[in-house]
């Protein structure tokens, strides 16, 4: 079930130039915590700001933590991310369905502020597995981290680490091979991660998690349009955030 409580952080550090690593206490919610979920996080109780949904990053079961990376991408990041330790926040969670681990050679992609889940995700995978990350430059935030749960492949938009391009380019030129796609990143990238899918014939499951605004199913800003094929084919639209943020790339129309 999900919960709304009282978290206490834990632990704030930036782990970049606008990007910030959080540890929040979030009780029994961590024993349900499953990766490619997320939390909403409260910002400030006076304010009028809609809650931010934020991926769950790492879960910690036995200290009963979870772990939130995210980008300063407006007023409501920009305030949790001058918050301390010892502070609390309202959050709601685990929320969303998280990716469905199976136990096959995979291939994992996070692309920007996507590759965060994706580092729970590299730990829970017990399989044979490549993971791929994007980045604009040679900021390679949480890289080390990914290197302790198989081989890293890296890709940069102004080629300064790794292949210069993306993921897609970086999994052909290093010519990966596996058989699910796990991928969290911006729409550009998941189109690609679909199309690559088709073409290779395998079976990927997309986050649609940056469509998100409120993460509670109060704006409808992330509807996404979803084939579902049952002999017929409906098309339907679905909330990222209710239905997703996990998807079968087959199941989205971009
Ligand atoms: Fe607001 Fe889904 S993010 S309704």
């Amino acid at each position: 079930g999900k919960h709304n409580i009282k978290a206490e952080i834990v632990s704030q550090k930036k782990l970049s130039t606008d990007i910030f690593d959080m540890t929040l206490n979030v009780g029994d919610m961590a024993k349900e915590a499953l990766p490619g979920q997320f939390v909403s996080v409260y910002v400030n109780d006076g304010s009028k700001l809609l809650p931010r949904p934020i991926s769950i990053c790492g879960i910690d079961a036995k200290h009963k933590t979870v772990r939130i990376v995210y980008r300063i991408a407006g007023k409501g990041t920009e305030l949790l991310s001058t918050y301390e330790a010892g502070t609390r926040l309202n959050v709601l969670g685990p929320l969303g369905n998280g990716f469905n681990m199976k136990n096959e050679k995979a291939i994992l992609i996070g692309g920007g502020i996507g590759i965060p889940p994706m580092l729970e995700l590299a730990k829970q995978l017990k399989c044979e597995k490549t993971i791929v990350l994007g980045y604009r430059n040679q900021d390679t935030f949480l890289k080390e981290e990914f290197e302790a749960y198989g081989e890293v492949l890296v890709s940069t938009e102004d080629g300064s680490v790794g292949t210069k391009g993306n993921v897609i380019d970086a999994v052909r030129e290093q010519a990966r091979e596996g058989s699910v796609i796990y991928a969290c990143g911006p729409t550009p990238m998941l189109k690609g991660v679909k199309a690559y899918a088709e073409e290779m014939g395998l079976e990927a499951q997309i986050s649609l998690e940056e469509r998100m605004a409120c993460g509670i199913g109060a704006c409808l800003a992330c509807v996404c349009k979803s084939k579902e094929v049952d002999g017929h084919t409906h098309v339907r639209n679905k909330r990222v955030c209710k239905d997703g943020p996990v998807f079968d790339a087959k199941e989205v129309e971009f």
